[in-house]
């Protein structure tokens, strides 16, 4: 029984701490994912201005993000114990100095970002324990001299960025190349003038890449076998490079070269690509000068291995027909950013192979005829150009087209024909054109269309039917257009839409109606946000414009444009919402029942809604939401009632809130302390708003101690006053019950009745027929009805504590004396009466004369009906009521005299036994 008792207790004590330690904040960072699963923990603190890496990141975080800081230096212990880090960006800080073993620490670590930083020398002990890592990147330091041991702890090694250094000699590389596993080596605009087999290394190397652009190089010399499995060269941008001696079975491995931007006489580059040609498939040539390019291409099309070609930047304008005659193999062109205006009709016609053709950026004014009759492209890009209009013949005979993208034109007009031929067509991008309206250019056209981008457009109306006949559409984006009007049916027939993008239109309330996303069954997505809707009333709750949308998941409304929304409409209707964002509108207040039942919502965005409470979060039965920003409100209380209906809350954002700072925040000051569930964002940012003198102090640093014992103190101690409590009762209660509760009654009794006979030792004679005990708002029923009908009438003596108390003696002895020297004490019942008198100790402690001396010394008189659960907290009292008799005054009704008589009667029976009282017994027993 005890240990039962005992182990209950523990249940509560340990369920009460739990409850208490729920939330948790870092001073400068976020945390993502979750604090439980440390494979998962990631902690950003990019962009704040840091100048000091944090203290209070977690020890279990496994991805640390310091990017865009102020930071100079990494101290020894900055680091100490994240020793699950396996991936961290210190990019883009000061960064000069690395103490020596600072990074030692990271014993997990795997890709270390150490760019865009002040490094001039790498010390020998720098990486130090980094076993694990594979990637290290130290692109655009100031790094001039490499320690010839820096590198040799990083045995797993793989990719190393020293792009952007200071570096002169291929030799300060020589120790990494080495690395056993390392494949790839950036080592772009640097200072290295000569590259040298011999300077490198006098084995054969793992490494698969090799980027050396924009280094002077003059000399490029590979005289021994130490690149066997060298797969990508890039040498783009590398001046002159007036020395080229490679015997070419040492680049046999070499598929992807860049030689864009090379200074190299065209001779010469003739010959560099000898050296790779039974293996080159990719081959960059930006930026060549035009009179050489031509030849450049002839050379490279006879490398039979050769697929991909791409050649930007070389102001190619016009493309003849023997332009690529020489590339028949070629699978992939790009010629984008050539001042292209004209292709002749047969230019491509050659490359029967081709799947993929970039001819963006250019100045054609017309899809060219060349396009055309292409049965194995697959890709074609036509974005940025001066494209007008858009003919009938334009895609004819490309049949397996799946990638068109037309953006970026000044197309106005798509007739009905345009798309026929493009029957396996996938994606339609045709964003940033003039397009008015879409008539019928996608009526029986395009039935395997998945995704079609109409945004930057300058729609204004969508018809009935627009899309009707695309069928398999699963993405649908039309933001950014003028569109002001949707007729009901406009997206009819696209049954398999999952995402639907109309934010950054005009689309008002009148339009967003059930008629208009009718038969979206599959849609996941809907972005409304930025238009004209302002639901002024909240009468859209009862026709819900969604509710044909049952597997939506992502509802967007915010940023309504003008006033903004002050009412949601109904979304009860979507049982699978899970992401919700109706930020930045002006609700001020949100009803409860708007949520519920939204079983899965998961991600609740409320920033900027001007809301001045979290009240509705009360009975809206957000059980899932993990994720809550309800950001730049006017919130100034934030009750501990709204935050614990959320049970499953881990992320809340409330920046730039101003609290109202008193006692009713301090339980949110701990709340935020104490770590476990829920991360407060930046909670060390928020201030105080009220009262004045808090104005503009940090709510963290308020001292709110005299607010209450610190909780954990008062639950430690009251707990455990629980459990010992609790077990001496369930002892005494199971062996001493009546023992104790007899000796309890005995030992007062007799206390007082001591005191009693001490100071005034009464004649068996009373001084007063009866003690009235009343509360005082029932006063004037006693002196008005009471006394005169007693006193006057039927001649007793009364002992009222306002008229006879003596002054200056203690109440309690002035009550124990009016009790003690009364026959009878009658009780003036009401519930003002219970609340204060009843529950009052010297009431309680004088009245177990009726215990103690087992006489019929109480009468009870209700002034009015009480209810017998409202007496149920006044056990003692309804142990009475329910035993004994009792008069009535409401329901003597116009009888008073009845009343009367029978108090009387009751005040004139002797002192015998309560158990038989033989008096009462004309009165009503109603209660038992
Ligand atoms: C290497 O550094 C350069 C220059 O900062 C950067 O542009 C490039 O993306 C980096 N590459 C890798 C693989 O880190
Ligand atoms: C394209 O071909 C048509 C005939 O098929 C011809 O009339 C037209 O001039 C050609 N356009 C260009 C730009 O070559
Ligand atoms: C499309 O191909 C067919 C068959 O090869 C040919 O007859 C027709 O002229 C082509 N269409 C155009 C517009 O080139
Ligand atoms: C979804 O697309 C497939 C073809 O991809 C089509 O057969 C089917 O009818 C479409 N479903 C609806 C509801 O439109
Ligand atoms: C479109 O549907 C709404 C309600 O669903 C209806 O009130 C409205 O009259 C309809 N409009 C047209 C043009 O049919
Ligand atoms: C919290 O606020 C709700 C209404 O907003 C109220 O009903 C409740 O009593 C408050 N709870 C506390 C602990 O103040």
């Amino acid at each position: 029984m005890i240990i039962h008792m005992f182990f209950l207790s523990y249940l509560l004590y340990s369920w009460i701490l739990a409850d208490l330690a729920y939330g948790y904040y870092l001073k400068n960072c976020k945390i993502r994912g979750n604090l439980n699963d440390s494979f998962d923990i990631k902690v950003l603190c990019g962009k704040r201005n840091l100048e000091v890496i944090p203290t209070d990141i977690p020890q279990n975080v496994s991805i640390l993000d310091l990017a865009i800081n102020n930071v100079s230096k990494i101290g020894m212990m900055d680091f100490q114990g994240l020793s699950k880090l396996r991936i961290v960006n210190i990019s883009w800080n000061q960064i000069s100095e690395v103490n020596n073993g600072a990074l030692g620490h990271l014993k997990a670590l795997q890709e270390l970002n150490l760019a865009h930083n002040r490094l001039t020398t790498l010390s020998e002990h720098l990486f130090q324990g980094l076993a694990n890592l594979s990637l290290l990147r130290l692109d655009d330091n100031l790094i001039t001299t490499i320690g010839s041991s820096s590198f040799q702890h990083l045995f797993n090694l793989k990719t190393v960025n020293l792009t952007n250094n200071k570096l002169c000699s291929i030799k300060e590389i020589q120790n990494i190349v080495q690395l056993p596993h390392l494949q790839e080596l950036y080592a772009g605009s640097n200072r290295f003038t000569s590259f040298q087999s011999q300077e490198l290394s006098n084995m054969s190397l793992g490494l698969r890449l090799l980027y050396l652009s924009q280094n002077p190089l003059e000399i490029f010399r590979i005289t021994a076998d130490v690149l066997p499995y060298l797969e990508m060269l890039d040498l783009a941008y590398c001046g002159k490079l007036e020395s080229w001696d490679v015997d070419r079975s040492f680049l046999r491995n070499v598929k992807f070269l860049n030689l864009s931007g090379i200074q190299m006489s065209f001779e010469k580059m003739s010959m560099v690509l000898q050296t790779v040609n039974s293996s080159l498939v990719y081959l960059r040539l930006y930026k060549i000068k035009k009179e050489k390019v031509k030849g450049l291409i002839d050379v490279a099309c006879h490398i039979p291995t050769l697929r991909l070609l791409r050649v930007r930047l070389n102001n190619l304008s016009v493309l003849s027909e023997d332009f690529l005659q020489s590339c028949k193999q070629l699978t992939d062109v790009d010629m984008n950013e050539n001042n292209v205006f004209h292709l002749t009709e047969f230019s491509l016609r050659s490359m029967v192979h081709l799947s993929v053709l970039k001819l963006g950026h250019n100045h054609l004014s017309s899809v060219p005829n060349a396009t055309r009759n292409l049965p194995s492209l697959t890709l074609l890009d036509l974005s940025f150009n001066f494209i007008k209009k858009l003919e009938c013949l334009d895609f004819a005979n490309l049949t397996g087209l799946t990638h068109l993208f037309l953006s970026r034109n000044q197309i106005s007009n798509i007739g009905k024909c345009v798309f026929q031929d493009l029957k396996e067509l996938r994606v339609l991008k045709l964003g940033s054109n003039k397009i008015l309206n879409l008539n019928d250019a996608f009526m029986n056209v395009l039935p395997q269309l998945e995704t079609l981008v109409l945004v930057f457009c300058k729609l204004s109306c969508l018809r009935t039917g627009d899309f009707k006949s695309l069928q398999s559409l699963k993405t649908l984006h039309l933001y950014d257009n003028q569109i002001d009007n949707m007729e009901n049916g406009t997206f009819e027939g696209l049954g398999n839409l999952t995402e639907l993008i109309l934010s950054s239109n005009k689309i008002s309330q009148d339009y967003i109606n059930h008629n208009v996303f009718r038969g979206l069954t599959h849609l996941r997505t809907l972005d409304l946000s930025s238009n004209f809707i302002t639901y002024t009333t909240d009468g859209y709750l009862n026709s819900p414009p969604f509710s044909d949308l049952t597997s939506l998941e992502n509802l967007y409304i915010h940023s309504q444009r003008h006033k903004g929304m002050c009412h949601l409409p109904g979304i009860i209707h979507t049982p699978k919402l899970w992401f919700l964002d109706i930020s930045k509108n002006e609700f001020t207040a949100l009803m409860p029942k708007l949520f519920h039942p939204i079983p899965r919502l998961n991600r609740l965005y409320l920033s900027k809604t001007h809301l001045q409470s979290l009240d509705f979060i009360i009975g809206a039965q957000l059980n899932r939401v993990t994720y809550l920003q309800v950001s730049k409100n006017e919130i100034t209380v934030v009750n501990e009632t709204e935050l614990r209906s959320l049970p499953s809350l881990t992320y809340l954002d409330m920046q730039f809130s101003t609290f109202t700072c008193g006692c009713s925040i301090a339980w949110l000051i701990q709340w935020m302390g104490s770590d476990n569930q829920t991360q407060v964002v930046a909670a060390n940012m928020f201030t105080c708003k009220y009262p004045g003198e808090f104005k503009v102090t940090k709510l963290l640093d308020l001292d709110l101690q005299f607010c209450s014992v610190p909780l954990g103190l008062y639950y430690c101690i009251s707990t455990t006053t629980l459990v010992l409590l609790t077990m001496l009762a369930s002892f005494t209660y199971h062996f001493l019950k009546w023992q104790v509760v007899y000796g309890y009654y005995l030992f007062l009794a007799f206390l007082y009745e001591n005191k009693r006979k001490q100071r005034k030792p009464l004649t068996n004679g009373c001084e007063y027929d009866a003690f009235i005990s009343y509360n005082v708002h029932d006063e004037p029923w006693v002196l008005r009805e009471l006394l005169p009908e007693l006193e006057g009438h039927q001649g007793w003596r009364l002992c009222l504590h306002h008229r006879d108390f003596q002054p200056g003696k203690p109440i309690l002895d002035n009550i124990v004396d009016g009790i003690y020297g009364s026959r009878k004490t009658i009780c003036v019942m009401s519930r003002r009466y219970l609340e204060s008198e009843w529950c009052s100790r010297e009431i309680q402690v004088a009245s177990f004369r009726l215990f103690d001396e087992q006489k019929d010394v109480l009468i009870l008189v209700f002034l009015e009906e009480i209810p017998d659960r409202q007496l149920s907290p006044y056990h003692r009292m309804r142990k009475l009521v329910k035993k004994r008799t009792y008069l009535s005054w409401p329901r003597a009704g116009e009888h008073t005299g009845v009343f009367w008589q029978q108090l009387r009667l009751a005040l004139e029976t002797k002192d015998v036994p309560a158990r038989d009282n033989p008096i009462l017994t004309g009165v009503r027993q109603e209660r038992d």
